[in-house]
């Protein structure tokens, strides 16, 4: 009786990880993220509870199998048919050969479907709607437009931010640290995604964003990376999971003088998972930088064209990110995969004036 009840519960249960199996990668699919810590648990569940399944069914499967290689025996060997006894008849659920005759054909057409099958074309008249096509569009410069233009968009607001609230956190200086050649670290660049979770040191760190946003020019001031108009709309927000002598928590990076101002203290590691939809490579990071954008900075001299140089500002970020970290033995993954209103609440911005746009974790490497 119980081992019925079990085999009843045992499907419902396969039924519902198979159900969020499928969520879960769709959700992977939908986001292009290349590892989901929800897909991979879900599959593994799913796979034991199939196991599950086919041991409760052991018995009604072997006897199906045998009385499947005894049919095939030919007549000689065949067993004399005798009725079924109420004892004897087959369990219910034993699986007919017509349901896995279904059952094969379904999962091998799924496994043609998933691996091969490309949905067509977007249509031509779907281009359109696309949102960034047509911003693309319709921030080309074009004669009569400049003619018309405003000089300017609204008023160019502080090119640094500050938390004069904050708990201010100086950063260590210059530590004479030369690492291997650029040509070297373009070669070696990779995306990461396993880190050892020990922490990195306060003078990685300090190297890293010194690297990113750092200033490096002090007579005008002009930082590390490239900038259009020299404007600056980037912030770096680094959350910070395990670095030697600092508490975890919230971070902003002011590269004025080079120093962190702690916004929020605490482990937000599940957070960061969550809303990245599972990229497990964050719990294992010893920081998550995530970027924003200010994009009045840009907007105030560029209009229309700001939205493009803004990202484009972060991609250079991003970019020395990356080979700063290789410098440095470090791994780092750009995620520009997660949900925004719930990154912009964690670093406590608003979404609109500022708003994350891209996400690198950098980790120590496994
Ligand atoms: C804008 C951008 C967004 C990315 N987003 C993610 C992401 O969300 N998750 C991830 O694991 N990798 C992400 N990546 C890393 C790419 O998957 C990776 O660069 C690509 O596979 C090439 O591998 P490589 O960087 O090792 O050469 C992103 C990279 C860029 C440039």
């Amino acid at each position: 009786m119980w081992s019925r009840r079990l085999d009843l519960i045992s499907v419902v249960v396969l039924l519902a990880v198979l159900a969020t199996t499928a969520l879960s990668g769709l959700l992977a699919d939908y986001l292009g993220v290349p590892r989901s810590l929800y897909h991979r648990l879900s599959a593994y569940s799913l796979v034991l509870m199939a196991l599950l399944h086919v041991w409760l069914r052991r018995r009604q499967l072997w006897r199906r199998i045998g009385a499947e290689v005894g049919r095939h025996q030919g007549p000689v060997s065949r067993p004399e048919r005798v009725p079924n006894t109420p004892r004897e008849q087959p369990h219910p659920a034993t699986p007919s050969r017509r349901m896995l005759l279904i059952s094969g054909v379904g999962a091998a057409a799924a496994f043609v479907l998933g691996r091969w099958w490309q949905p067509g074309k977007v249509p031509s008249e779907l281009v359109g709607t696309d949102p960034g096509l047509s911003y693309h569009q319709r921030s080309k410069p074009d004669l009569w437009g400049i003619v018309q233009r405003p000089f300017q968009w609204g008023e160019l607001p502080p090119l640094y931010k500050y938390y004069p609230s904050a708990r201010r956190i100086r950063l260590p200086g210059e530590s004479g640290y030369r690492g291997i050649p650029v040509e070297e670290a373009i070669r070696r660049r990779r995306s990461i995604r396993d880190y050892s979770g020990d922490p990195m040191t306060m003078e990685q760190l300090s190297l890293l964003l010194h690297s990113a946003s750092g200033i490096t020019e002090p007579a005008y001031p002009l930082r590390a990376s490239p900038s259009a108009g020299a404007l600056y709309p980037v912030e770096t927000y680094p959350v910070v999971n395990s670095v030697t002598g600092l508490a975890t928590g919230v971070y902003h990076y002011r590269p004025g003088d080079h120093s962190l101002e702690l916004i929020r203290e605490g482990d937000f590691r599940s957070d960061l998972l969550k809303y990245t939809g599972g990229q497990d490579m964050v719990l294992q990071a010893s920081v998550v930088l995530v970027l924003t954008a200010v994009f009045q900075r840009t907007r105030w001299k560029y209009q229309e064209r700001a939205y493009r140089y803004v990202l484009l500002d972060a991609g250079h970020l991003g970019e020395n990110l990356y080979l700063a970290a290789t410098s440095l033995g470090l791994g780092p993954c750009g995620i520009g995969a997660f949900f925004d209103d719930e990154m912009n609440r964690l670093v406590g911005v608003d979404g609109d004036e500022e708003a994350a746009v891209y996400l690198v974790s950098i980790g120590r490497l496994g």
